[in-house]
């Protein structure tokens, strides 16, 4: 990739998406409980890929696989296009966002209406996938970057539908943030899956880390963080996971799970025998969650960290 060379290669490489749910603002919290020492990384619900970035940028995915899940196809598709093309990702961006400083919201809904949801339709296959094109991948970033709150939501006929969001002077087009982040996707041992998070189950073995973040339980009806997909994540799959995560501590994955501090949360695991039976503690931080469309509600709540590895300053 002729590119690359011109990337800075002491500062941390940031997430190309502003992803509902994205886990940037809980880093701090999460680092303390990065193993010393794993075999390979595998994230069943990626997203913009948070953990990800902060892991490479650190040097501790060196000389070991990362496996990227998520069960949006059209992310991974977007994530493949920028790995594969993404001097042409770049341009179409540049234009893009030369467009939205011309006419704002209006180029937003023209992109979201009349250019991305039925190139989109063209390229869908009979299976469903959609094979990015660099144009779209463009379409799919300037969306994300502009629009509500980084949400992906599809209608029921499957087409985007997210709102314009209201940012004054958005940051579209980062040259040296997309290079690096297409940089990272192309290591050879990074690989990119479409799937659901069982997935990650038939592949993790002893000695794995995982890092899952599923949506989150709605701690209450107004606050659902559920629209990632136009699938909703229910109290079936936060059950399936707590399953799987159970499964896999006594497997000896190392097992980080985040999630709400909603009741079905606190049943599933902090009063659960099996989990504190399979070594899973589940430990309150404080986050603060920017996905409340209204901003009353937004501000300090706290969050689950659910795990079995042990921090340095434990007893
Ligand atoms: C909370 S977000 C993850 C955010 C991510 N940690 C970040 O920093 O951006 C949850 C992700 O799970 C994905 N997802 C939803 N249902 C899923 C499923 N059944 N299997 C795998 N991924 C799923 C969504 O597409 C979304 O990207």
């Amino acid at each position: 990739m002729a590119s690359v060379g011109c990337i800075m290669p002491d500062s941390p490489i940031r997430p190309l998406l502003k992803w509902a749910g994205g886990k940037r603002q809980l880093l701090p919290a999460l680092r303390r409980f990065y193993p010393p020492a794993f075999e390979r990384y595998i994230e069943p619900f990626v997203g913009s890929g948070a953990v990800f970035f902060d892991l490479l940028s650190s040097g501790r995915l060196r000389d070991r696989d990362a496996i990227l899940i998520d069960s949006n196809a059209d992310l991974i598709a977007c994530y493949q296009a920028v790995r594969d093309e993404v001097d042409e990702v770049a341009r179409a961006l540049d234009d893009l966002a030369a467009a939205h400083a011309r006419t704002g919201r209006g180029h937003y809904y023209e992109v979201r209406d009349r250019r991305f949801n039925p190139l989109r339709d063209r390229l869908r296959a009979s299976d469903g996938c959609i094979a990015y094109t660099p144009e779209l991948a463009a379409m799919f970033i300037y969306l994300n970057r502009t629009g509500f709150n980084g949400l992906f939501r599809l209608n029921a006929s499957g087409a985007f539908n997210v709102p314009a969001g209201r940012y004054e002077r958005p940051r579209i087009a980062d040259r040296n943030r997309l290079l690096r982040v297409a940089e990272a996707l192309s290591i050879p041992r990074v690989r990119l899956q479409v799937g659901s998070f069982e997935t990650a189950d038939a592949i993790a073995k002893a000695g794995d880390f995982l890092y899952i973040d599923p949506p989150y339980a709605p701690v209450s009806r107004t606050a659902n963080f559920t629209s990632y997909t136009s699938g909703r994540f229910g109290a079936a799959d936060q059950q399936r996971l707590q399953a799987m995560v159970v499964g896999l501590a006594r497997r000896g994955c190392h097992v980080l799970l985040s999630n709400s501090t909603a009741l079905e949360i606190a049943t599933l695991y902090e009063g659960n025998a099996q989990t504190r039976a399979a070594g899973l503690r589940t430990l309150r931080v404080p986050a603060r969650r920017a996905i409340n469309s209204h901003a009353g509600r937004r501000g300090s709540v706290e969050e689950y960290l659910i795990t079995n590895i042990h921090t340095e300053h434990e007893d």
